[in-house]
Parts: C-alpha cells; structure tokens; sequence
C-alpha cells in the first residue's frame, strides 16, 4: 500500500450509465445547490476510508491504509457492496450506516409515541423499521385511565405510516417499515385488510407471525383462538383455516400480507440469552431482537464466475473474507440514531452477509432457474459464503474477542468464537444491484429485454442482457432480426430458438412458483438470517396457488413468505369497499 491516503489507482470502477445515474441521484454527497460534491470513485474512497478507520483499532497483520485499499479494491471492481446507508453516510457527519432496525412497542401511549419517535430518528438516519404490534390491545378494548375505547394496532399503525411520509431518509428516500401482527391477536382480520384499499398504509410491508400451532391448526384444519394481550383472555374462537384462507386471498389481490414463522425464527436465534425474537427488518431477510440494528453487504456473484463459466471458489473465498471484516468494521465505525440500539448492536454484533447477482450466474453458467441443477449450485454457493463467513468471524473474534453477548449463546454452547452473532443474510439489493449492474438478490431476471421511449418519445432505449447477447454470439444465433423479436416480446418463450437456451434464459413470470419456494429454501438452508424473495406469481394464478406457496414455505423451513401476482394491483380496483 502507499499509505499516504491517496485513492489506490490499481483499479478504476466501470459504472454503467444506470448505475451513473442512481449514484448521482441517491448517494453521491451534494451542495446546497444539489450538485455533487464528489465523484462515483471518491465515493467508494470515501467509504473505504471511513470503515478502515476502525482497524486502528485492533493490533493486525496488515495497516488500517492496506484495508482501506483492499476495501476500495473490492467494490471498485463491484465485487462487493455494502447496504445504501454505509455508501451514502460512511465518513460523513451523519454517519449511521445500517439498513436494518427492530424496535419494541409497548401497550402505552408512552411507549407508542417514544417507539414513533425512534422511528423517526431511524429513519432520518438511513435505517428502516420492523415492529410486532401484538403488545397493543385491540380495537375497542377498555383504557382505564381516560374511561375511553382503545383503537387497536392497525390505527397506530397508521400513524407511523404517515410518520415515514413526512420523514425522508436522510433527506435521500423514504423510509420503509415491516408491521407484524400475531395470528392470535383479536385485531388480527381488520389487519390482514388492511392494505386492501390503494395507498393506506403504503410506507410497510405487513405480515402475519405464524407459530408451529398455528400451521399445525391450518393443516389439520383445527378451531384457532383469538387472546387478549392484556388480559391473555381468549376473545373469540374462529376456524384457522378461516383466517389462512384470508391471508392467501388478500395476498392474491394485493401482495400483503406475508407471513413470518415466528417459532422458526426464534428457535434459530442465536442469543435466547438476551431475549425471544418477534420481529423483522423491512423486507423481511432480517429477523432482530427490540433495539438491535444489523448493516447488510452483498457479494456480487455474476463477477464470480471464471471465463471457463465456473465459480471462481478462490475469487469468492477471498471476497467473502474481505466483506467480512469490513462489515464487522462497520459496527466499529457505526452511529446509531439512540442509545438503546448502540447498546444492543454492540452486544450482538450482527452482520449480514448475503449475495446479488444470482440470475445472472445462472445464465452464464447455462443452468435453468428452475432446475434441481440450480438448487444444488445455490446450496454449495450459499455453503461456502457461510462456512468462509463463519472462519472469517473465528479468525476476528480471537484477534478482537467475540461479540459481549457470546456468553450464554448459542455459540458458546457448541464451542465456537464468534465476533459476530449471525454472518449471512440474503437482501434485496434494491439499489446496490443498480450500482453493481447485476442482477437482484437471488430473483431470476424479470426481463431479457425492453424498449423504452425516451427524449421525447422521439427515440427508442433498448435494453437487452448482455449474457444473452453473449450466448446467441457464442451459438452463431445472433441477427438483428432476432434480437427485434426478443425486444418486442421481452422473453425467449414465442420464439424459434433451440430449447436448451430457452429453458436457461427464463423470467420470472415463467418460472413456476414452486421453484421460486424452492429456490428460496435452498438460500434459506445456509443463511443466519433470513432470505429476501418475492414468490412472483403470474396474473393468472388462483388464490390455491397463494396457499399452495405459503404452505411449502413453511413445509421446505423457509423463514417467511411474500408473493405477488403480477399485475394484482390492476384489479384491485375492483375490489375496493367489496367485502372480501
Ligand atoms: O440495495 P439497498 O442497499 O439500497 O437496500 P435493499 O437490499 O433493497 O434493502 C435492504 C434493507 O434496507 C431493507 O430490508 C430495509 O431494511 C432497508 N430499506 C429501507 O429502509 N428503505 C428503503 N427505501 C429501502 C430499503
């Protein structure tokens, strides 16, 4: 390393246009006039810098400038990217640099306005919020203290709904929240409808946590209790088939809500020590306990392939190892919005690996998405991210001692030091894909190709993917008649082509949902957290295939369950004021 702080010039970053784009728009830092201050490498510097900073801390091998590098290098070469807050806030004044919050409500208007609160300080960090509202007592429920009627979780819900409106993240987004509500709570039928009409609560994703008692109640088709979290009285007792069926139906027609597997979940977490997890993250890959926050980063495994189309295992072993340090830096080098969440992050140490770029390795590696083949590379790939992950933790937590709450976990029962709780998580890479160019998470490609109008609607934009456009070169298939074809139909399915390469090149409309559940159980089979999926469904679809998908989540050990029917929303419509 030079050690002298200039930007390493080894390696020049290549954005893409778009990802130019979404840089400038949403990450690169700006003046008061709103033009940026710094360009997409003097980002990546920035961040490196920033995160290295905490290896002054701790006695290793290598200099704190040689990581900065090294972690430079690494996104540079957009082999790895850390979650949008760590890019936009690291080594600013702001500083807050995970995606992910859990906060606890009580059953008290205290409680409730200190948790808006924290929401909204989270949210003006980067962060975005989850929250089980089971505490609260249902509508209608007696409030002593003012003789009055309470107005249940889904109203305050509302509340910090509009709350996330008002408060942009970081001035840059608007934050996003996840709203659990228990199976077993009285409110639980106005929750499940309450997305139904267009934009009510349109800042979360809710869910529904699902015990084992309840599935089991659901399968063998059993009478299910509503209770009172008050009073633990029971307030009704209604079919569980009844509610499931609710469930599925509105997730039919609207995509919410999802359902979390609150036992699972909790049963998997690794410091019962400190408490039971009930909650997660917004988009669901990120179960915590009330106060702690986890920061996120995704490998890129489309730049892990060898030209031999093969995984680069030493590429990925390397990159994996370097990812791993600089999130466990991250926390080092974090602000947090309270002191509670400082409190709890530090205890546990929870870091969230994960991978984007899946699509596209199935593609250029020529394996169906939909295939028992795949199944099997996402298993070992997804094995050897948390097996890497987990020595790299090891290697750290005897260089920096293991995370406070190690004691009485999960790990020190088998015998393991751990710097870090949990180590991989599957995210969205909503925007981070973007950067990198790769394709989303694990999801399969949603389009091969589009024609956008643009300027005016005086010229066409097209796009097709490039390890397409590769593949019909490499086969001798490629004209300029062909690719118009596959621009005015956006997929390979109506057209003459050999059927190898159509059965490669699928889109996530035409994959079955199973394959979708199976694909995110085989994630899910090797990852700490939890795994980021939409079960994409066609328009098509009944609401048996709803319930045919939510049951084969819970069957396959899935943490949860989203899906949505494409175009669902076009009919919702219809529905409005309809009783479902
Ligand atoms: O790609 P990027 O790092 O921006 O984020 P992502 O992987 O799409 O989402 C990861 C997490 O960031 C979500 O689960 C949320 O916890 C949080 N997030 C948020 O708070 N607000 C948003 N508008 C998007 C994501």
């Amino acid at each position: 390393g030079k050690g002298d702080g200039e930007m390493p010039e080894k390696v020049k970053p290549s954005f893409s246009e778009n990802a130019t784009r979404v840089l400038e728009r949403r990450y690169l830092l700006k003046d008061e006039k709103g033009s940026p201050t710094e360009t997409p490498e003097e980002m990546l510097w920035r961040v490196a810098r920033a995160v290295a900073k905490a290896e002054e801390r701790f006695d290793d091998e290598q200099s704190p400038e040689y990581w900065a590098e090294r972690f430079y290098e690494v996104m540079a070469q957009l082999d790895f990217l850390p979650n949008s807050p760590t890019l936009m806030n690291a080594g600013t004044p702001a500083g807050q640099l995970s995606a992910c919050f859990v906060l606890p409500i009580g059953d008290s208007m205290e409680e409730i306005f200190d948790a808006l609160k924290y929401t909204a300080l989270v949210h003006k960090s980067g962060g975005g919020t989850g929250f089980n509202f089971s505490t609260l007592r249902p509508y209608g429920d007696i409030v002593r203290s003012t003789k009055g009627v309470a107005s249940g979780p889904v109203s305050f819900m509302e509340l910090f709904d509009h709350t996330t409106d008002v408060v942009k993240q970081g001035g840059m987004r608007r934050g996003a929240n996840m709203g659990i509500l228990n199976a077993d709570h009285p409110d639980v039928i106005r929750f499940i409808k309450a997305k139904i009409e267009e934009g009510k609560l349109k800042n979360f994703n809710i869910s529904i946590g699902a015990t084992h008692k309840f599935m089991h109640a659901v399968l063998n088709d059993e009478d299910w209790q509503l209770l009172n979290p008050r009073t633990g009285e029971v307030v009704e007792s209604i079919k569980a088939r009844y509610l499931f069926d609710l469930i599925c139906e509105m997730a039919w027609r609207t995509g919410d809500p999802g359902m979390v597997f609150l036992d699972r979940i909790d049963e998997l977490n690794p410091t019962p020590n400190l408490g039971h997890i009930t909650a997660t993250n917004p988009c669901g890959e990120q179960p915590l306990l009330p106060f702690e926050s986890c920061n996120l980063g995704s490998i890129n495994l489309s730049n892990m392939v060898s030209p031999k189309r093969e995984i680069d295992w030493d590429k990925l072993e390397e990159t994996v190892r370097v990812a791993v340090r600089f999130l466990d830096d991250v926390i080092e080098v974090n602000h947090f919005p309270i002191k509670e969440i400082a409190e709890m992050t530090k205890a546990t140490r929870k870091i969230g690996l994960g991978v984007m770029g899946w699509a596209d390795v199935l593609f250029k590696v020529r394996i169906p998405y939909d295939s028992e083949e795949a199944l099997q590379l996402a298993r070992k790939v997804m094995s050897f991210i948390n097996k890497i992950g987990y020595e790299e933790s090891s290697n750290l937590a005897r260089i920096r001692g293991p995370f406070p709450a190690w004691k009485g976990s999960k790990w020190e029962e088998s015998g393991v030091l751990m710097r870090n709780a949990t180590v991989t998580t599957i995210a969205p890479t909503g925007t981070i894909s973007l950067v990198a160019d790769a394709s989303s998470g694990i999801e399969p490609a949603f389009a091969l190709a589009y024609r956008r109008k643009a300027f005016e609607g005086t010229a066409n934009l097209d796009y097709v993917n490039e390890i397409l456009l590769d593949a019909l070169k490499e086969e001798g298939l490629y004209t300029e008649a062909l690719i118009e074809e596959i621009l005015g139909k956006g997929s390979l399915k109506d057209i003459n082509l050999p059927e190898g390469l159509k059965k490669v090149f699928v889109t996530a409309h035409e994959i079955a949902p199973e394959w979708h559940v199976k694909m995110q159980a085989a994630f899910q089979e090797f990852t700490d957290n939890a795994v980021s999926k939409t079960i994409n469904l066609p328009h098509e679809a009944s609401v048996e295939d709803v319930k045919k998908a939510f049951l084969s989540a819970y069957e396959l050990g899935c943490k949860g369950i989203t899906v949505f029917r494409d175009r669902c929303k076009e009919d919702q419509v219809l529905y409005v004021g309809t009783k479902p």
